[in-house]
């Protein structure tokens, strides 16, 4: 019988250590300096392309937000769980009106069946039984997260010519969808949510 705690590491064995716990070393250290420039740079490190210039009563919105659990399923203001829809650039989809009107009403708003907001057993029930009060200020909140065309979180992609984008749709889009559907780059600007966000502003800025 052999003792096999006595065995000594082969040389093979003992670089291979050896390298794998300089990799977790300049990985620790390159985390811990990466956090750092964060933290303390004055220009951000990516492209701030959503933004989050609330309003007084926008910012009492973001805290019901919070204190309402809808981050439990809702990704806003980068916070949050990716269960539900990414909330960020809503403001730029969606009125205030509309966004008031999906919170008491989802389903008459959306047409159809939805998952989670909606009457008991649905797990967000509770959104149409809180205070209009409490849900006009949450309203208000989501509708002044904005993003610019063409962000992770925009649902419009970037202006101009991109092979990426051309090649994807010259792959994957039938052909009558081409007749059925406008290229949503080849809008300007949208005058329906031009003027949503117009009216959220009347709105926002108007009752205070
Ligand atoms: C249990 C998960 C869950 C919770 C909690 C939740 N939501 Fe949702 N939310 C969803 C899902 C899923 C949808 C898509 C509609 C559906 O099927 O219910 C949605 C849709 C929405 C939409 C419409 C988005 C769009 O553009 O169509 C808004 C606005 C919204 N939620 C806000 C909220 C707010 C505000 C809260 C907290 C008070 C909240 N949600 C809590 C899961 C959730």
């Amino acid at each position: 019988m052999t003792d096999d705690s006595k065995h000594p590491l082969k040389t093979g064995e003992k670089l291979l250590f050896i390298v794998a716990g300089l990799f977790i070393l300049f990985a620790s250290i390159a985390f811990a300096i990466m956090q750092y420039l964060m933290a303390t740079s004055d220009t951000p490190i990516f492209d701030q392309s959503t933004h989050y210039d609330l309003s007084e009563k926008g910012h009492q919105g973001s805290l019901i937000f919070r204190e309402s659990a809808c981050t439990e399923c809702h990704r806003a203001m980068r916070g949050g769980t990716n269960m539900g829809n990414n909330l960020d650039g809503i403001g730029n989809k969606r009125g205030l009106k509309w966004i008031e009107d999906f919170l008491k009403d989802p389903e008459s708003v959306y047409g159809h069946v939805t998952m989670d907001h909606g009457p008991k057993p649905k797990q967000a029930f509770y959104v149409a039984e809180m205070s209009d009060h409490d849900r006009h200020l949450m309203a208000v909140f989501l509708s002044e997260l904005i993003s610019e065309q063409g962000s992770a979180s925009s649902h419009i992609p970037p202006k101009g010519d991109s092979p990426f984008i051309d090649s994807m749709v010259n792959t994957w889009a039938p052909d009558e969808w081409k007749d059925k559907y406008k290229d949503v780059r080849e809008k300007e600007t949208d005058p329906v949510i031009d003027s949503m966000i117009d009216s959220n502003k009347e709105v926002i800025t108007g009752d205070k």
